[in-house]
């Protein structure tokens, strides 16, 4: 067996891309589980940066092959476009595999995204407007199109018609948009079907083969554990899970195939959006995270909210997803902190809570404690092995260490491939 799953363990942004990127060297398959083009994945190699929003990073080794589970929602002209950049940069794409029932993001899930953020006003969710959530919701009516309806006009029609019924009301009639015509939007999706059709096959024999054999196949997330729709802080979440259990669901393979699980967290904290964020930093000291970290959003462009590291979510990522192991990201960018604050536990109305709280009004209005730790002041992107970090550095990873009660395996120093320090992960 050799399935190895990898979560973010915050709220998205940690580094996933980076560290599936610099792991898949020893991978034979890597396979995206979840979401759609609402992530981005940033892989600096060789000089180059890539981002990445439905490909799995990791599509730029020769030998490997990229899998676009079932789980995910896929707008097929944005994955077009993706592999037309990608070929662009002499990164091939012909090995790309798309499971048969991967369900489609239409172009009224883009509008009626859009629009139901508008009309939410002050209370909106701040999703990346891409049309992720109005695509699972279909999948859940069972009135979403999949991949495999893409090659059959009769079924396409049929399956746009079907559904055009209740979206053009939905899109004229509530939120005052234009309507679509079925002949137009078939036509579009024949077209897209065409390209993308020697790509589409069923994924669970194929990854269940592999695993036979003995192939190592990395399972790579998108979002994180707190935006999962069951265990993330709901209602500001996105709309699938990215949490350890969707790679199974989302590629067709059973938990007893995995074997590690590997949590990505940054050394510090961000989030893009609306929601609870208890060690948010309003203050000059977030935004000097910011800007050393540089925390924009690789999808939608926008600024990242940042505070000090949150143990109790780390620890409730631990619970949730299983993780065998963490690694720690953007260490670097804490050498420019005098003083380094982890939050170790919450106060609510005189109780204190170690992990996340189970009511959405306890986690909103909870108040972190924390402990305070030196920091190190000096750089270190240029260290590859343990030993070479600053104690200070060393003594803050143990910590982690501790409050998360699973080994900190791989530890990141800066945003390109060789900026990684393997402590303890298999190599072949
Ligand atoms: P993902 O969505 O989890 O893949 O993360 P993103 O790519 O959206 O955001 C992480 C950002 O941090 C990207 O710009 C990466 O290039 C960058 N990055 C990743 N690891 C490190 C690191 O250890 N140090 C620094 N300075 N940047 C990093
Ligand atoms: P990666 O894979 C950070 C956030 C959005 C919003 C909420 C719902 O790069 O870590 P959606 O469009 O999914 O309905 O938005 O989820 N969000 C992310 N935040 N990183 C991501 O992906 C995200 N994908 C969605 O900002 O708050
Ligand atoms: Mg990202």
């Amino acid at each position: 067996m050799a399935g190895f799953i990898i979560v973010g363990a915050q709220w998205g942004d940690e580094g996933k891309g980076k560290i599936t990127d610099m792991l898949c060297e020893d991978f034979d398959y890597v396979v995206r589980f979840q979401g759609g083009n609402n992530a981005g994945h940033t892989v600096v190699f060789e000089g180059r940066t890539l981002k990445l929003h439905l490909i799995p990073s990791g599509i730029m080794y020769p030998d490997i092959v990229p899998v676009i589970g079932n789980g995910c929602v896929v707008d097929p002209p944005v994955l077009l476009s993706e592999m037309d950049m990608l070929e662009k940069q002499n990164i091939s794409c012909e090995r790309l595999v798309i499971s048969t029932n991967t369900h489609l993001i239409m172009p009224w899930h883009r509008d009626l995204d859009g629009a139901s953020e508008h009309r939410l006003g002050a209370n909106e969710i701040g999703t990346t407007r891409r049309g992720i959530g109005p695509a699972y919701q279909d999948k859940a009516s069972r009135l979403g199109l999949r991949m495999q309806d893409l090659f059959d006009r009769s079924i396409l029609r049929e399956k746009i018609a079907s559904a055009l019924e209740e979206k053009n009301d939905l899109l004229t009639k509530v939120y005052g948009l234009a309507p679509y015509t079925v002949d137009e939007v078939a036509d579009e999706y024949l077209a897209y079907g065409e390209r993308l059709r020697s790509h589409v096959t069923e994924i669970s024999p194929l990854l269940n083969v592999a695993l036979d054999r003995g192939d190592w196949v990395l399972f790579e997330g998108a979002q994180g554990t707190l935006l999962d729709i069951d265990h993330g802080t709901y209602p500001f979440v996105t709309s699938s899970n990215p949490t350890a259990g969707g790679a199974c669901v989302g590629a067709g393979v059973g938990p007893t195939r995995m074997d590690r699980v590997l949590g990505i967290a940054k050394a510090y904290l961000t989030r893009v959006g609306s929601g609870p964020f208890p060690t948010e930093l309003s203050d000059e000291t977030g935004a000097r995270l910011i800007e050393v970290g540089g925390e924009y959003g690789t999808t939608t462009g926008r600024q990242r909210r940042a505070g000090w590291y949150d143990a109790p979510v780390v620890k409730y990522a631990v619970e949730v997803n299983g993780l065998t192991d963490l690694a720690i990201t953007k260490l670097d960018v804490l050498s420019c902190c005098e003083t380094i604050k982890v939050c170790v536990a919450y106060e609510h109305r005189g109780k204190r809570y170690t992990t996340v709280p189970g009511h959405q009004s306890a986690f909103h209005h909870a108040a972190p404690i924390y402990e305070e730790l030196p920091g190190w002041k000096v750089d270190i992107s240029g260290c590859r092995r343990f030993e070479d970090l600053p104690a200070e550095a060393r003594d803050y990873l143990g910590y982690l260490e501790e409050l998360a009660g699973v080994p900190v395996s791989i530890i990141a120093v800066g945003p390109s491939r060789e900026q990684t320090i393997l402590r303890d992960w298999p190599q072949r």
